[in-house]
């Protein structure tokens, strides 16, 4: 394991207008199924109090539904509209914040249950309306910005993938006419909340149904994938892989998130498998573990500003208190990700 000596650079605050993060580390969004009728209750603040009291930087929650007829097929998954559900979700951002954390809700539609291609343009303008009506809330409730849910073939990136998308009006023809539908979320959602509250996007050239998807193959071709999206106002890009070490393109060492760095200048989140030996889709496909992993490869990319921020899986529900014993160099007290551990600290 690293010496706690060289980890300085995931220990450094991190400061976006008024995003304000006292270190790197960022829990990324794990469904959890535990919100029956849709609605947080206690415990799930607890959960996400637990991960902010033992020093996670930023916590982006589970994914959490707009209000739309296709926006969910999985029970017990949090909604993010109704009275309520939005109760619950204050009482999350008050123990959160009360522990002395930072939070923003991912905010899910998880797809359309036929395709896209069936969508009218005027569900389109409802399905936008209603991210943009969840953005709204995030603010009121006192959220710390919000994040939108772009990746693994979920709808955003229904409408981002050409096997999904095969739409001939403005909404699809080309990779950069299949951002569309991103862009005018994204808008949306900026003209909901206005300049300065915090919009991340999440992508991912993977998807849940295929591992080895590409949404673009070349960087040219990322740089025109990824203008849309900024100018529509992105703040910062959530880049999911499943294993961080790994370059996007040939002929350079940069990550996905590096790249997306490096074409937009916006500032960006890696994750995948940091702090473990195994990636996520082990867990998906056999339900297995995964040993826990030194953070060596990890640190000099955050030091090059490879990217800014460092999201965690696995680990954080493994162990609430993953944060803490990296920062003070307890890793022999780290509980390591088995399917039973998960189990018992979910
Ligand atoms: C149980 C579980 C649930 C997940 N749910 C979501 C989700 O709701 N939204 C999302 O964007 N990613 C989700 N993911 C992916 C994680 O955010 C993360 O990208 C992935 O686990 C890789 O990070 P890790 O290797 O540190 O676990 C989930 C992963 C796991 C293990």
């Amino acid at each position: 394991m690293t010496n706690t000596q060289t980890l300085q650079s995931l220990f450094r605050p991190f400061t976006l207008g008024k995003l304000s993060l006292s270190n790197r580390t960022v829990m990324a969004p794990m469904t959890r199924q535990k919100s029956p009728n849709g609605v947080p209750g206690s415990d799930v603040a607890a959960y996400y109090r637990r991960r902010a009291e033992n020093g996670v930087g930023l916590i982006v929650t589970e994914g959490t539904v707009i209000n739309h007829a296709d926006s969910s097929n999985q029970k017990d998954v949090p909604y993010f509209y109704g009275e309520e559900a939005l109760n619950g979700w204050a009482n999350v951002v008050s123990e959160v914040h009360d522990a002395g954390g930072k939070i923003v809700p991912q905010i899910w539609h998880m797809g359309a249950r036929g395709n896209v291609n069936e969508y009218t343009e005027e569900e389109i303008a409802h399905i936008v309306q209603e991210f943009a009506n969840s953005a709204a809330a995030a603010k009121r409730l006192g959220f710390d910005g919000i994040e939108l849910h772009g990746a693994h073939g979920y709808l955003i990136d229904q409408f981002f993938w050409e096997k999904t998308n095969q739409r001939t009006d403005r909404y699809g023809g080309s990779f950069i006419a299949r951002t569309t539908f991103a862009a005018e979320v994204v808008k949306a959602c900026r003209e909901a909340v206005g300049p300065e509250f915090p919009i991340i996007l999440r992508i991912s050239q993977w998807k849940g149904i295929d591992y080895s998807a590409k949404l673009v193959g070349t960087a040219e071709e990322l740089k025109q994938f990824l203008e849309p999206l900024v100018n529509a106002g992105v703040d910062i890009f959530h880049c999911s892989t499943r294993r961080f070490w790994e370059p996007e393109f040939e002929g350079s060492e940069l990550n996905f998130a590096g790249w997306v760095k490096q074409l937009t200048g916006k500032p960006t989140i890696t994750v995948g498998s940091i702090g473990l030996d195994g990636d996520v889709s082990t867990f998906f496909t056999t339900g297995s573990g995964s040993g826990n992993a030194s953070l060596d490869g990890l640190i000099p990319k955050l030091e090059n500003q490879e990217f800014d921020l460092v999201a965690i899986g696995r680990a954080l529900l493994a162990d609430p208190a993953w944060v803490s014993k990296i920062r003070e160099g307890r890793v022999e007290e780290l509980i390591p990700f088995t399917p039973q551990s998960v189990q018992t600290l979910y």
